[in-house]
């Protein structure tokens, strides 16, 4: 057997309260692996999936990582050549932590370094969110943005790669409870009203506009003031057990902000050092442990590499 190349692609935290498709962050833990390698047999193949429950198909057609390497090969003009790819997944299904964007871009990041790198890491992104759509049935880029390149980024224009990254002030950490329920993305965004009300709207570009000053400013008070979602957490709230007793935990804990990530069911908070975040996480963890709800609890920093090869 050839020697691998080995990646890891982070979990993030989609809309991040206020930007709703547009805003995302990528997190130091948990993520998924790829390992892909030449073979002497023409074309992609996935050989193993791990971890995943015998939840994911290896039809490359059906699996975001294969799905997405495939389309980046069909781009490259590299479908002929003979790659067996391992799929790890070190993170739950359907929770919220853009699960399928970090398969996707751990299959395209990993093709491309296999390649010996054709691409720049940014050009992967069409690629990667195409497998991403596959799971969401969205074209949309606050997860598979952040998991590929890091950082607390803003989305203006995903077709343009108009894609900012925000400072993040020193010190901010997230706290991320998830409650073992599956909420699809599909379903998530399939129960969204199409209109939003013209007092929520400006309230919510309000908030956004005052996170992105809070954020370049360092200015703590603003971004604690500005974390709140008045758009989609109501719609969404109602899929996620106990999410107001678990935001108001987080709240009395003396976190900045906290809301649905992604698409849920995993709630984020964002605090302002992680001696905070950790309180907070305690806080929300003994809600579950009170209502005996399954759940796992991630502490992290902001990810400011995005995937990586290992
Ligand atoms: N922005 C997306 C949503 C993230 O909230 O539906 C989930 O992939």
């Amino acid at each position: 057997m050839q020697a691998g190349i080995k990646v890891f692609a982070p979990a993030s935290v989609g809309n991040t309260a206020v930007g709703f498709d547009t805003l995302g962050f990528a997190l130091e833990h948990p993520g998924d692996e790829v390992i892909v390698r030449f073979s002497d047999k023409p074309g992609l193949r996935i050989t193993l999936i791990a971890g995943a429950d015998g939840k994911l198909p290896y039809d490359l057609e059906k699996n975001t990582a294969g799905f997405a390497a495939l389309k980046l090969l069909e781009h490259l003009g590299e479908t002929g050549r003979g790659i067996e790819m391992e799929l790890h997944k070190k993170m739950p299904i359907g929770s919220g932590l853009g699960s399928s964007a970090a398969s996707a871009v751990a299959g395209v990041f990993a093709i491309n370094e296999l390649l010996k790198r054709p691409l720049e890491k940014k050009e992967l992104l069409p690629f990667a969110m195409q497998g991403e759509y596959l799971a969401s049935g969205g074209f949309h880029a606050d997860n598979v943005a952040p998991c590929l390149l890091g950082g607390l980024l803003l989305v203006r224009d995903h077709e343009t790669f108009d894609i900012h990254r925000l400072p993040v002030p020193k010190g901010i950490y997230a706290t991320v409870i998830y409650p073992k329920v599956e909420v699809l993305t599909k379903d998530a965004r399939s129960i969204l009203s199409d209109s939003v009300p013209l007092k929520k709207f400006v309230q919510q570009n309000a908030n956004l506009g005052a996170f992105i000053i809070g954020m370049y400013n360092s200015d703590i008070g603003l971004i604690g003031r500005a974390l709140q979602d008045v758009v989609i957490e109501p719609q969404r709230a109602r899929l996620i057990p106990l999410f107001y007793e678990v935001k108001e935990a987080a709240m009395k804990a003396g976190t900045l902000g906290c809301s649905i990530s992604g698409a849920g069911p995993s709630i984020f908070a964002m605090s302002a050092n992680s001696l905070i975040a950790e309180e907070v996480g305690e806080a929300m963890k003994e809600v579950y442990s009170n209502a005996k709800i399954e759940h796992t609890l991630y502490i992290s920093p902001i990810n400011q590499e995005g995937a990586v090869k290992l």
